[in-house]
């Protein structure tokens, strides 16, 4: 977190669906039921770990080196520190931070959406509109090769050839790099994105051949038509993605580390904040275990009560993209066979002005899980007092004071009593502040929670075979002869 930093605790995140038993549509005894097969779906997501390192799993596809990442990076970090992957990543971040004032993330899926969930949630509300001073030094950083969207392209291209706050030809605020990300790399979107601002950068340099190698990283598997054209530009850092980790479960590689770095985002606080969910999700008893009450009550919602739609409402505009990485993480992972739930992210108060209605009245067919958080990490604004009028217009007078954390929670209690005054389904997942600590947990309980409940439903949770559908008949479009 930059420019302003609050102090990381180490408190845990916390999982409460009282709100959900109290509908009486799933009961405690259909928690308590489960916890036979929780224990036994947790076991059998630990020893996929075991599988795929022993056998490589046959031909089953498997990516469950997420699992115990985070650990294994930090304690190679503290163990071989200069020779290990956390120290490389800091020294590239170091080293683009000092070049450059912008850095250009390429990548789609699993290959950005981690990254701008730990951005927006990590860094300060408006960090790339902020000055150089006021971002600590730290670039600013911009996504594409996530879409095939012309003119969303076009204006990236405007922004890096007139950065904002000024500078030109070798001043620094011109300065840019570009992280390409893709595990396969060969993803369409991604590469005709990296073709386009390579040419950019390369004219930006002069064609100076060795400063475009410095400005590239690529962060991709160890073959494959990026890792080769990262050995023709002769790219001083190239990083790769483990083999055993999959796209969506990739935050904690230099897909997501790397970024969150040169933003100033504290990483090993991040990965330490995954290794204690990890930690959590190992050793504690099913009833006391975050993730598998989560996926408990979600499963026990959607057989029980209908609940096909998982709805996480984040009750700060920062958790958004987190939202949104998570859609992408239940959807790719358990999407298949016809089965599988579909999230939805809003953010509240926001989209209770626009699903509201629905929420509390329409289809019965959602679980309602809030993303809250206990502790903001600014100063509280208090109601002022109405500017260039006495006259109390707009009959806020009352509430002169009344902070604008306590309206939130005013909002977040009426909107979760309103909700059980008709029986929707309402849980909460606690997160006692936003910062690096409780970000890692959170993510890694969600990761957790899917393959948790891909292992309790008979589906396995990696892979996205679904997805090479409409790649193939894009291509039979592009190259009818091909
Ligand atoms: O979860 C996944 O594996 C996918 O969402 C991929 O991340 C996405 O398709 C991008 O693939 P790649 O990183 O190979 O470009």
């Amino acid at each position: 977190m930059n420019a302003v930093r609050s102090k990381s605790s180490n408190d845990p995140i916390s999982y409460d669906a009282a709100a959900v038993l109290a509908t009486g549509g799933i009961h405690q005894a259909d928690v308590d039921d489960l916890a036979g097969p929780l224990s036994k779906a947790r076991e059998e997501s630990l020893n996929d770990l075991e599988r795929w390192r022993t056998d490589g799993a046959g031909n089953e596809s498997l990516d469950p080196a997420f699992l115990d990442l985070p650990e294994r990076l930090l304690a190679d970090y503290g163990t071989r520190r200069p020779e290990s992957e956390l120290f490389s990543i800091l020294q590239t971040a170091r080293r683009l931070r000092e070049a450059v004032d912008r850095v250009v993330v390429l990548g789609i899926g699993g290959s950005y959406m981690g990254t701008r969930a730990l951005f927006e949630s990590c860094c300060h509300p408006f960090h790339n509109e902020l000055s150089r001073g006021e971002r600590g030094g730290r670039p600013r950083l911009s996504f594409e090769g996530f879409n095939i969207d012309n003119d969303s392209a076009q204006g990236l291209l405007d922004v890096l050839r007139s950065p904002p706050g000024g500078g030109d030809g070798d001043d620094l605020l011109a300065q840019w790099a570009m992280l390409v990300v893709s595990k396969s790399g060969g993803t369409l979107e991604t590469a005709a994105a990296t073709r386009f601002f390579l040419n950019a950068l390369s004219d930006s340099l002069k064609g100076d051949a060795k400063q475009v190698a410095e400005r590239v990283v690529p962060v991709t598997g160890a073959s494959g038509k990026l890792a080769s054209l990262a050995k023709t530009l002769g790219c001083p850092d190239v990083f790769g993605i483990p083999n055993g980790v999959g796209g969506r479960f990739s935050v904690f590689t230099a897909v997501g580390l790397l970024p969150a770095s040169l933003v100033g985002i504290d990483v090993v606080r991040l990965l330490e904040g995954a290794a204690a969910m990890t930690q959590r999700f190992r050793e504690s008893p099913v009833s006391e275990n975050p993730v598998l009450q989560y996926v408990a009550v979600c499963h026990l919602a959607e057989k029980k009560m209908g609940a096909t739609i998982r709805v996480l409402s984040s009750w700060s505009n920062q958790l958004e993209s987190v939202g949104l990485w998570y859609d992408q993480l239940l959807s790719e992972s358990l999407g298949k066979d016809e089965k599988g739930a579909t999230p939805l992210t809003t953010v509240t108060t926001r989209d209770l002005h626009s699903r509201g209605q629905q929420h509390q009245d329409g289809r019965r067919d959602k679980l309602i899980t809030n993303l809250c958080v206990g502790e903001s990490r600014r100063d509280h604004i208090g109601l002022p007092p109405l500017s260039g009028s006495s006259g109390n217009e707009d009959q806020l007078d009352d509430l002169i004071g009344t902070t604008w954390p306590s309206m939130l929670a005013a909002a977040t209690e009426g909107t979760n009593e309103a909700y059980a005054s008709v029986k929707r389904p309402t849980a909460t997942i606690h997160l006692p502040q936003i910062d690096e600590f409780t970000i890692g947990q959170l993510l890694q309980m969600l990761m957790l929670a899917t393959v948790v409940e891909g292992r309790l439903v008979g589906t396995n949770p990696y892979g996205q075979p679904g997805v090479e559908a409409y790649k193939k008949f894009m291509m039979k479009r592009l190259r009818p002869d091909g």
